[in-house]
């Protein structure tokens, strides 16, 4: 989706900055042992036939059961800290196992001293089959704080049956990077809804402690007999210290959708309430999802921040709400937390002075004149270096947008240095009928930035949400694949050498209707490899929301961060960490 203005930022492959591997070994590089990689339930091997990178990976061989896989020995207060986010990745292959899929997970195991055992799993869920090749597996997770003495603390990768040989490399425990960001603590009282909901209560519905399903834990909250759309649970916070002007958060809650209706999307969404003492109030939305039924648990995520109001405030909430009156939901694992490092306020002074230190340098002009008395030099920058782009709409039947608006254009030729253009240059704006190709409504502005120096990123050849693709093809997804590279044939050959980026299958991390409809994940690598095939020069992109806050990375050669101003708060820090 794009919504009003949109410019990209390119990122670092993963986010960039030194930061410290916590694991020993974690290439697999030199023996394997107790002191660092180990496999639990199976034989551990260096193996040096394939790996990632380096000359060895590790083998876990003769697994006895699903649960058996290699393992990490993780000092509990030295090598992880209780309330300190942490981010893990691991490459997995199957070297057995045919063409069936295999959930593969990362799994905590925590033993405490009086010998009960607690297992959470930290990725989700995630099938592979031995065709599949090398996939990264990731997660993002919290320690926890334990109420009773932690004696061993494991890190471990399992899930495939009993036998099945599994291939590790290149694991990685850091610091999150968010984690420095954000204050340690959770704002919310009960946010897992582990006791009684005294603290929750549900508005237009009865607010149930309930123990017969939960995402995690032992128990959710169900909210049922909702009176009205606006009805579910809500939490009073505390402005001026627990939240606070000026300030931001990010927020995640799981939800599931009861009832036996599974095809109705349902859109649902999380808010801070705020309530002035003039009766005015505002309501600021923090989170939206669409679920349905057939979702099961599903995390809505998000953020925001706080203005600091002239009015006094009287109340503040935070509420989730959403499907029609009647239907019943259940709320779980809510995370609400302050962004810290830089007040939301200060961030255009620290940018300022960045953009001094990082974007400013002397110059010295050396003019070869004989004999002037006075002279005087006039430097007139003419074209800023740094990429700064914008998305344009172009002219639709009867309304004048780029290039014929003559006031837009010249905004936008005044501000930006690159283009991308809004929707015409879309599958589903060029080919509305199979094999009929009508180029006509983009052509006007690629020539237009063209002759005026400015550099393109085509948007996009496919987009992966299902709504989003082309009717007929929706219709009739018979022979995806072939339908997807003759559309990417096309557009990437028509502007060769004229396009500089392509933003490939758009919204990936969102929509899955490509590797759905071939049955082949191996399908997402094959269209960036198409893109390069039509034109070896052109840059391919990931084009995703929601990528920052959630963690998720990727291995192409770009990525750019989609900012929909119309629907929350830049979170300009944020950026910043990535950027
Ligand atoms: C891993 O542990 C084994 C034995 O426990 C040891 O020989 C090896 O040097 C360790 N490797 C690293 C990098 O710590």
């Amino acid at each position: 989706m794009l919504v009003g203005p949109v410019f990209a930022v390119l990122l670092c492959a993963s986010l960039c900055g030194a930061e410290t591997q916590i694991f020993r070994n974690a290439g697999f590089e030199s023996p394997l042992g107790p002191e660092n990689w180990s496999c639990s339930g199976c034989t551990g091997l260096q193996y040096g036939d394939d790996k990632v990178e380096g000359d060895y990976s590790m083998l876990a061989q003769g697994r006895q059961d699903d649960w058996a896989g290699p393992s990490y020995l993780l000092a509990y207060g030295t090598d992880v800290i209780s309330g300190q986010t942490y981010d893990f990745q691991i490459y997995v292959k199957l070297l057995s196992g045919g063409s069936n899929q295999h959930e593969i997970k990362a799994v905590l195991s925590v033993t405490f001293s009086d010998g009960d055992k607690v297992y959470q799993q930290i990725t989700s869920p995630t099938f592979i089959g031995q065709d599949d090749g090398w996939f990264k597996l990731t997660a993002r997770a919290t320690a926890q704080a334990y109420s009773k003495q932690v004696t061993e603390m494991r890190v471990y990768v399992a899930g495939p049956a009993a036998g099945v040989d599994v291939l590790v490399d290149r694991a990685s425990l850091t610091e999150s990077s968010i984690a420095s960001l954000i204050h340690r603590g959770e704002i919310l009282e009960n946010p897992s809804f582990e006791t009684a909901l005294d603290s929750w209560q549900c508005s237009a519905c009865t607010g149930v402690h309930y123990t017969a399903d939960q995402h995690t834990g032992s128990a959710a909250m169900l909210a049922r007999d909702r009176t009205a759309v606006s009805a579910g649970p809500f939490q009073d916070l505390y402005w001026g210290s627990s939240v606070r002007g000026g300030q931001c958060y990010l927020f995640n809650a799981y939800l599931k959708v009861l009832g036996s209706d599974t095809t109705t999307y349902y859109y649902t969404k999380a808010a801070i309430g705020l309530f002035f003492d003039d009766g005015s109030s505002k309501h600021l939305t923090i989170a939206k999802a669409f679920i349905s039924g057939a979702d099961g648990w599903k995390k809505m995520e998000g953020d925001v921040c706080m203005d600091s109001y002239t009015q006094a405030v009287d109340r503040v909430k935070l509420y989730i709400s959403g499907p029609p009156a009647g239907v019943n939901f259940l709320t779980d694992d809510v995370f609400l937390h302050e962004v810290s490092a830089t007040p939301y306020s200060s961030w255009r002074t620290e940018a300022d002075a960045r953009i001094e230190q990082l974007r400013k340098r002397n110059v010295k002009i050396r003019v070869n004149t004989p004999n002037v008395d006075h002279m005087e030099v006039q430097v007139v920058q003419t074209k800023a270096h740094f990429p700064f782009g914008s998305k344009v709409n172009v002219d639709k039947r009867g309304v004048p947008g780029f290039p014929a608006n003559s006031k837009y254009r010249e905004y936008f030729f005044d501000n930006f240095n690159w283009g991308v253009i809004g929707n015409k240059m879309k599958w589903t704006a060029v080919e509305k009928f199979e094999g009929i190709h009508d180029w006509s409504q983009a052509d006007p502005a690629i020539d237009m930035m063209e002759s005026r120096g400015v550099p393109i990123r085509g948007h996009c050849l496919s987009w992966a949400s299902d709504n989003h693709v082309p009717n007929w093809l929706r219709q009739d997804p018979s022979n995806v694949e072939q339908k997807l590279f003759s559309r990417i044939d096309n557009a990437v050959s028509r502007y060769r050498g004229r396009v500089a980026h392509w933003d490939v299958n758009n919204e990936m991390l969102h929509g899955n209707f490509f590797v759905r409809e071939s049955g082949s994940r191996q399908i997402r690598y094959d269209m960036f490899s198409r893109v390069k095939e039509n034109d070896p020069n052109v840059v391919p992109f990931l084009n995703d929301f929601q990528i920052i806050n959630t963690g998720a990375s990727t291995q192409v050669s770009g990525t750019d961060v989609l900012l929909h101003y119309s629907l929350g708060t830049i979170l300009p820090f944020l950026l910043r960490i990535v950027a």
